[in-house]
């Protein structure tokens, strides 16, 4: 049946950065569209609150609406590419798209990361696709690799830059010095961060992309509350200087991996070894490390957001949805959610930290700390005492200690803290050796 079908009619939500970006190659490339996928894709109609912002972009104004109703109702409408954004109402609105019986695209990482299960399962009893490849890694081909390319493999470990911002922000820290509000204020001018930045700098962002990626790699689900997340903003620029010292980069790394029965997904700050492939990726680039049992080590690099990259990966998930319609082939996910692993809870993973603490400076110090931490089973492996500042008698000190288990090192830092000799517990770190 290849060309039967006259046209397929596409329904866009949400005309801002990525929405515009799509729209731009929908009409732009429309002529090779339409060779790839047997039939061309029309635009029927796009929902925007504010109608007057986007005469320009050579839409007919006619198509604009502000009712979703004019697009689910829409019986020329065969997938709706939703990029407005937020949880609500776009969760709702890709809910019933569904439902009515329209194939779905979304670059929503939110939404994905808090309702996967429930949209694919939706997908899959009504016989129609919902695609996401533009949540995580903006252009980068992350989902489909997974679904197809990676399938055959078990997963044994994710370990991935996944927050342009933020990667952003730890570039300017390790090359430039510059303090956690510097950095941040220059990745906002330069349209790197958003005025809100949030999610970006305190890790939920990444979080999302980890839920998504971690539910895929292990073919379970995995709810986003039991994703641990921690953010940039308690680094400092010595924590840099030290790392370098120490050989290591300072990354913003989302990290799954298999533990035994369980998984392990979490989100934080992490000392890597500088001559690592992940430390070398600086700005605002995404990189993902897989480790598969047959593949062995595979890395995903590129941008991971923007118009043009994200556009990308939207667009590509239209096509692949009309050729098979183009086809009248189906295009309902496959769920593969089969595994229960649960998450081990952050309090047990087992890793290598950094700790830097202030301390007075005088003798038999480190006797007490070291005391602290071998009481709760954890070992040194080396000590630096930094700058010793005379005018408040007072010492920085770091401190790597061997694998130990996080909540041991958490109750021994509260316990550290409570010494006498200790002025503050500055910073610790987690050490991972990819
Ligand atoms: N930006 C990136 O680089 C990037 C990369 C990967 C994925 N994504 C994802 O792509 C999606 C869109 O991001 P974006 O950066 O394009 O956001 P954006 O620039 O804020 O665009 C969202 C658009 O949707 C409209 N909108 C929001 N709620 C609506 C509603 N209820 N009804 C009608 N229109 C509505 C907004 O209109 P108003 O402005 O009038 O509110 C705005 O024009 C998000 O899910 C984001 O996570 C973005």
């Amino acid at each position: 049946m290849v060309g039967k079908r006259r046209s397929i009619g596409v329904g866009l939500m949400g005309l801002g950065v990525i929405g515009s970006g799509a729209a731009r190659v929908l009409l732009g490339k429309a002529d090779a569209l339409a060779r790839q996928t047997g039939s061309p894709l029309v635009l029927k109609k796009v929902l925007e609150q504010d109608l007057t912002k986007h005469g320009s972009m050579g839409i007919e104004p006619q198509l604009f609406t502000t009712q979703f109703a004019e697009i689910v109702g829409h019986p020329e409408i065969d997938i709706v590419v939703e990029l407005m954004g937020g949880e609500h109402p776009a969760f709702e609105y890709i809910k019933e798209a569904l439902i009515g019986g329209k194939h779905v695209v979304t670059a929503n990482k939110e939404v994905m990361a808090k309702h996967a299960y429930e949209l694919l399962a939706l997908a899959k009893e009504h016989q129609v696709g919902l695609r996401y490849e533009a949540t995580v890694g903006g252009g980068i081909p992350l989902i489909a690799p997974f679904q197809r390319d990676l399938v055959v493999n078990d997963i044994l470990g994710i370990y991935a830059i996944v927050n342009g911002t933020t990667n952003y922000i730890l570039t300017r820290m390790a090359q430039e010095g510059l303090d956690f509000s510097a950095a941040l204020r220059q990745a906002q001018e330069l349209g790197y961060a958003e005025a809100n930045p949030a999610d970006d700098v305190d890790g939920l962002d990444a979080a999302y992309k980890l839920a998504i990626l971690t539910t895929l790699a292990f073919n379970t689900e995995v709810s986003l509350e039991n994703i641990y997340y921690e953010g940039i903003s308690r680094l400092q620029g010595c924590d840099f200087r030290y790392a370098r010292e120490l050989g290591y980069a300072i990354k913003l790394l989302a990290i799954a991996k298999r533990a035994g029965d369980c998984i392990e997904a979490r989100v934080h700050p992490v000392f890597i070894p500088e001559d690592s492939l992940l430390a070398k990726v600086d700005g605002v680039y995404n990189a993902i490390h897989v480790e598969g049992d047959l593949v062995g080590k595979v890395i995903f690099y590129g941008e991971g957001a923007g118009p043009s990259a994200t556009s990308s990966a939207v667009v590509a998930d239209i096509i692949n949805i009309a050729q098979n319609l183009s086809r009248e082939v189906g295009s309902a996910p496959e769920l593969l959610f089969g595994r229960e692993q649960p998450i081990k809870p952050m309090a047990e993973i087992e890793t290598r930290y950094y700790l830097r603490m202030n301390v007075v400076d005088q003798p038999g110090v480190l006797a007490q700390i070291s005391k602290v931490l071998g009481d709760h089973f954890i070992s040194i492996s080396s000590v630096i005492q930094k700058e010793a500042d005379p005018s408040t008698q007072t010492a920085e000190i770091v401190i790597m200690t061997h694998p130990a288990k996080e909540q041991a090192v958490q109750q021994a830092l509260k316990e550290t803290e409570r010494l006498a000799v200790v002025k503050e517990i500055s910073n610790f770190i987690r050490v991972e050796a990819k």
